[in-house]
């Protein structure tokens, strides 16, 4: 039987940069979770037309967070859409048990939260071993110090700026603290994972999120609440780090 054999003293898949932008602007990441699901094509076309660089995909099981939206089958079934990367945001207890069918879904990304894992180390490299890239979330009330020994093996941190569940929350102004603290870590230990941020981003509040050091904005509200979404997805793309 072919054994896939994998380094896991480092990560199997570095090459993290593989979906960032040319240019240095920021990638805007529109959020499914806030389209109309009875069209979730148009939706995804909406993302296509913008100019927006990922689809954010917020899945929510009802017990991590008081949610429910969508599974695999959701994924699977827009994923001919598009050919943008598809960032999956698993708000669900022991994700472990559906990382392969999230992954046969069609997601470049998968993140799963740290309050949600038992054995964390474990489940980041599962999805490793399935050949994408891995990224850890992290609630409000959580602190950066309970993930900094495995910002190493990570392609990308989360940082939920809502309590995790619901769209159009207001931005908790303490998350731009973790941002620095983040980047500050990313510079000082010389490593290369992303830093995304989720909830309540909109044009006011984007250019101090991503001076504070973030490279991902997702925006489900101020994209798809918006008339003009390819002019949203420019002003967020010239939120560069002054
Ligand atoms: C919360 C969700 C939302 C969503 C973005 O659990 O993760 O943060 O992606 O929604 P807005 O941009 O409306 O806060
Ligand atoms: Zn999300």
């Amino acid at each position: 039987m072919l054994m896939l054999f994998f380094d896991l003293t480092k990560r199997s898949y570095s090459d993290k940069t593989i979906h960032m932008k040319s240019n240095n602007s920021c990638i805007v990441a529109p959020s499914m979770l806030s389209a109309d699901f009875s069209r979730a094509g148009q939706g995804i076309c909406l993302i296509n037309e913008s100019n927006a660089d990922w689809v954010h995909l917020d899945v929510m099981d009802g017990s991590f967070v008081p949610n429910i939206s969508f599974g695999p089958k959701f994924i699977k079934d827009i994923r001919k859409e598009t050919s943008l990367p598809f960032d999956t945001h698993l708000m669900m207890s022991n994700p472990d048990i559906l990382i392969k069918e999230f992954v046969d879904a069609g997601s470049d990304y998968i993140t799963v939260h740290a309050e949600a894992c038992t054995h964390l180390h474990r489940t980041v490299n599962t999805i490793h071993q399935h050949g994408i890239k891995a990224g850890i979330s992290i609630v409000p009330s959580t602190e950066v110090s309970s993930i900094e020994l495995m910002l190493e093996e990570i392609d990308l941190v989360l940082v939920m700026s809502v309590n995790p569940g619901f769209g159009g929350q207001s931005f908790i102004d303490f998350s731009l603290k973790k941002i620095m603290q983040l980047d500050a870590i990313r510079k000082e230990r010389n490593l290369d994972f992303l830093i995304s941020v989720d909830g309540g981003v909109n044009a006011n509040n984007a250019q101090k999120i991503i001076d504070s050091g973030a490279d991902v904005l997702v925006v489900g509200t101020t994209f798809f609440h918006s008339d003009d979404k390819k002019g949203i997805v420019e002003l967020l793309h010239s939120c560069e780090r002054s």
